[in-house]
């Protein structure tokens, strides 16, 4: 190779989309905190088992198991690469102990796979990826036959006034940005085009890192659908924002909030 054809490879060329999506949008640190305080608070003893559906990197379940060494935890994604990636990244990295108790599983959140869990997870709006109410239903009838006799749904959604109008909006991470891009919404099916993109300082861009095509749920169609499935309650925890509508991370159980321009709830669903 000459020298004019040599460049210097860009921020963009030399980051990983995984690790950044990780670092830019999951905290299963706060996940799990919340998930133990309310399983403690419901069944008065410590959940030990977990899937993670839609698991991607299997971030939440490697950190599940590091938690506490009796922990266990199942994942469970379609995407063969992105499980490699976890794999190489978030369990064997964290040696033995660790990689022997969770398990990942290649298939999907409809096929049924994987063993009876105290807890299942189903977090970033994940369920969306569930574009008909019949997938929705049938696939919480699967989780409830999944959950232990106490067990626990635990997923995460996100709605507002801006969730339904095509935006783009960006936040700044250690050393780049992260862009949140809804490409379009129809407000006839809920459908909407999303893709996160990557920039970083020396100008160069990740661009469409990740696209997702889904159906934008509402709490009250999830709600309905939980108990028809079997659940017997469904709670909602509204994350709590600033003066400046940031989210702080902390949540409040509620029925009834004023709409924002985006929020975020944890939905609980125990059988
Ligand atoms: C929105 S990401 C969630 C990643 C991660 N769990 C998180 O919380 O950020 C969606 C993941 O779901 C996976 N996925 C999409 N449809 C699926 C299905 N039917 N069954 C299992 N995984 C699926 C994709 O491969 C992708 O890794």
């Amino acid at each position: 190779m000459s020298a004019d054809n040599r460049k210097e490879a860009s921020m963009a060329d030399q980051a990983d989309r995984h690790d950044i999506y990780q670092r830019a949008v999951q905290n299963p640190e706060a996940d799990i905190e919340f998930f133990q305080k309310i399983f403690r608070e419901v069944r008065g003893r410590d959940p030990l088992t977990l899937r993670e559906d839609f698991c991607g990197t299997a971030y939440l379940a490697s950190e599940w198991v590091r938690s506490d060494p009796r922990r266990s935890a199942t994942g469970v994604d379609t995407c063969g690469e992105t499980l490699a990636w976890a794999r190489g990244h978030n369990i064997e990295p964290a040696g033995e102990d660790v990689s022997r108790r969770i398990e990942l599983i290649q298939a999907s959140v409809l096929d049924n796979v994987g063993p009876v869990v105290d807890l299942v997870c189903a977090m970033n709006f994940s369920l969306c990826l569930l574009g008909t109410r019949e997938e929705l239903q049938r696939y919480l009838q699967l989780i409830r036959r999944s959950l232990a006799t106490d067990g626990i749904f635990f997923s995460e959604l996100y709605g507002g006034t801006e969730a339904i109008i095509a935006v783009e909006e960006e936040r700044e991470c250690d050393g780049f940005t992260y862009h949140w891009e809804q490409e379009r919404y129809n407000p006839i099916t809920h459908e909407g085009v999303c893709h996160i993109h990557f920039s970083f300082p020396d100008g160069s861009r990740i661009d469409r890192a990740f696209s997702y095509s889904w159906r934008l749920w509402a709490i009250p169609e999830i709600r309905e659908c939980l108990l028809e499935s079997g659940f017997s309650d469904v709670r909602v925890f509204w994350e709590i924002v600033d003066e400046e509508g940031i989210g702080t991370g902390e949540h409040r159980e509620t029925v009834e909030e004023e709409n924002q321009e985006t929020w975020l709830v944890y939905i609980v669903a125990p059988v």
